[in-house]
C-alpha cells in the first residue's frame, strides 16, 4: 500500500519538522483549499514551494478549489508531483487535466462522497489515479463514509491499471475496511500526525 500522510494534521507552525516525521512514507498528502468550494482555507503554492526542500517524498496536492484551472501551473511550479483536481469544480475537467499534462505533472481526479464513478469514467483513461473521499472534503479528522468505499471496485472495473487513492477518516479503526476496499493509496492526517508514533503508524498502513 502507498501511504500518503495528510499535513493538514500536522502542527503549521513547525512544518519543516513536521515534514521530516513522515520521511519514511511515499507520498505527501497536500490539501489545498479555497474557502469557497469548501468552507476552509490551508495553504497554497507558496507554502508547497516552501517544504518542497525539506522532503524527498512524492508531493500529492489535492485540489479543494472551485476554479482550479488558473492555479495549477503555480501549484507545479511549487514542485507538485501529482495533482488532482475535483470532478464538482467549475473547471472544464478536460482542460484541467491537459493544463497539469501541459506542466510535467501527473493528473488526477477526487471525488466527494456523493458524486457516482460515472461522472469521470470518460476521463479515466487519461488520469494517473482517481481518489475517492470518504469524507466531505474541507477538515481532517473526521468519521470514515464506509458505505462510499464500493467506488473503489467500481473505478477498478473501469480502468483495471488505475491507481486509487482514499482520502477521509482512514485510523486503526478502519484500517481493515481501507485495505480491503481495493485502494493502492491510502492519505491519513490524524492518524499519522497526531500518532505517538507516526513512523510505526506509517508502517502499518503500509503493510496493508
Ligand atoms: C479533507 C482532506 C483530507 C484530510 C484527511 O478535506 O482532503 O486529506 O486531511 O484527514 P483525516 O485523515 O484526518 O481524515
Ligand atoms: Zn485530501
Amino acid at each position: 500500500m502507498i501511504v500518503s500522510p495528510s499535513l493538514l494534521a500536522a502542527d503549521f507552525s513547525r512544518l519543516g519538522e513536521e515534514t521530516e516525521k513522515v520521511r519514511s512514507a511515499d507520498w505527501l498528502h497536500l490539501d489545498v483549499m479555497d474557502g469557497v468550494f469548501v468552507p476552509n482555507i490551508s495553504f497554497g503554492p507558496a507554502v508547497i514551494k516552501s517544504i518542497r526542500p525539506e522532503s524527498k517524498l512524492v508531493f500529492d496536492v489535492h485540489l479543494m478549489v472551485e476554479r482550479p484551472l488558473g492555479m495549477i501551473k503555480a501549484i507545479a511550479e511549487a514542485g507538485a508531483d501529482i495533482i488532482a483536481v475535483h470532478a464538482e469544480c467549475k473547471d472544464d475537467l478536460g482542460a484541467l487535466i491537459r493544463e497539469i499534462k501541459a506542466c510535467g505533472k501527473l493528473p488526477a481526479i477526487a471525488l466527494k462522497p456523493a458524486t457516482e464513478v460515472s461522472k469521470i469514467a470518460k476521463y479515466l483513461p487519461e488520469l494517473y489515479m482517481a481518489m475517492v473521499m470518504t469524507v466531505e472534503p474541507g477538515f481532517g479528522g473526521q468519521e470514515m463514509l464506509t458505505d462510499k468505499l464500493y467506488k473503489v471496485r467500481e473505478i477498478k472495473k473501469l480502468r483495471e491499471d488505475i491507481l486509487v487513492e482514499l482520502d477521509g477518516g482512514v485510523n486503526d479503526d478502519t484500517l481493515s475496511l481501507a485495505g480491503a476496499s481495493g485502494a493502492d493509496v491510502l492519505v491519513a492526517g490524524t492518524a499519522i500526525f497526531k500518532a505517538e508514533n507516526p513512523e510505526e503508524e506509517i508502517r502499518l498502513f503500509a503493510q496493508l
